[in-house]
């Protein structure tokens, strides 16, 4: 008798008997997943960190050039002046806001002013200046604050502290006419109001 066994090459099975060919098939699919997947979700990925990186940016207090130094004699009244400076949110700048105000003090002899920012440390209302008392006075719960900024009354007032100072430069500048003059920066830092501390808000 012959032998009627079949001979011919069979497609090569895996332990569990499956054929290595699915096998294959299922790695590719796997693998063209996963690389689609990458070059579909990194670009998005990327897109939401440039999204929301300004979120996280930490903004700067801007220099703010507030007054000619010749505007601030040193005869140690204050000066009121309106600061305006770009303001930005996360996303968007708008150009030339007015962001709040400050005193500028100069006292005889001194060669650049004091700087007081007109927001009170209590809860933020602007505090004005009465030439008679000389003193600073807050409309809003009565603070009162000596012209070097101390509380009139100490902890007597409402006012948790006295009144903020800010960093204070003197640049030198030319006018168009080639004359020299001297001006007077701030850094203007807005701190949160309700501490003992000077704590800025940003
Ligand atoms: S906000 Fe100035 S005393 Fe309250």
């Amino acid at each position: 008798m012959s032998d009627q066994r079949d001979l011919s090459p069979r497609p090569s099975t895996s332990i569990l008997g499956r054929p290595v060919e699915n096998r294959r098939s299922f790695f590719a699919i796997t693998a063209a997943v996963v690389t689609g997947s990458i070059a579909v979700l990194t670009p998005i990925g990327v897109g939401i960190a440039a999204f929301l990186t300004p979120l996280f940016r930490k903004s700067k207090s801007p220099e703010v050039r507030i007054a000619l130094l010749d505007q601030v004699p040193d005869d140690g009244m204050p000066r009121y002046f309106p600061v305006v400076a770009d303001r930005e949110d996360a996303w968007t700048r708008y150009p030339a806001q007015r962001v709040g105000a400050v005193y500028l003090i100069r006292n005889a002899g001194e060669e650049k002013p004091t700087a007081f920012t007109a927001k009170c440390p209590h809860a933020g209302c602007f505090i004005g200046y009465t030439p008679g008392a000389k003193v600073f006075q807050c409309p809003c719960h009565t603070s009162a604050f000596k012209l070097n900024g101390e509380r009139l009354n100490g902890d007597a007032e409402v006012a948790p502290r006295g009144m903020d100072t800010l960093p204070v430069s003197i640049r030198q500048a030319k006018t168009g006419d080639g004359t020299e003059i001297a001006e007077v920066w701030v850094e203007f830092i807005d701190f949160q109001t309700g501490h003992k501390e000077k704590i800025p808000t940003a």
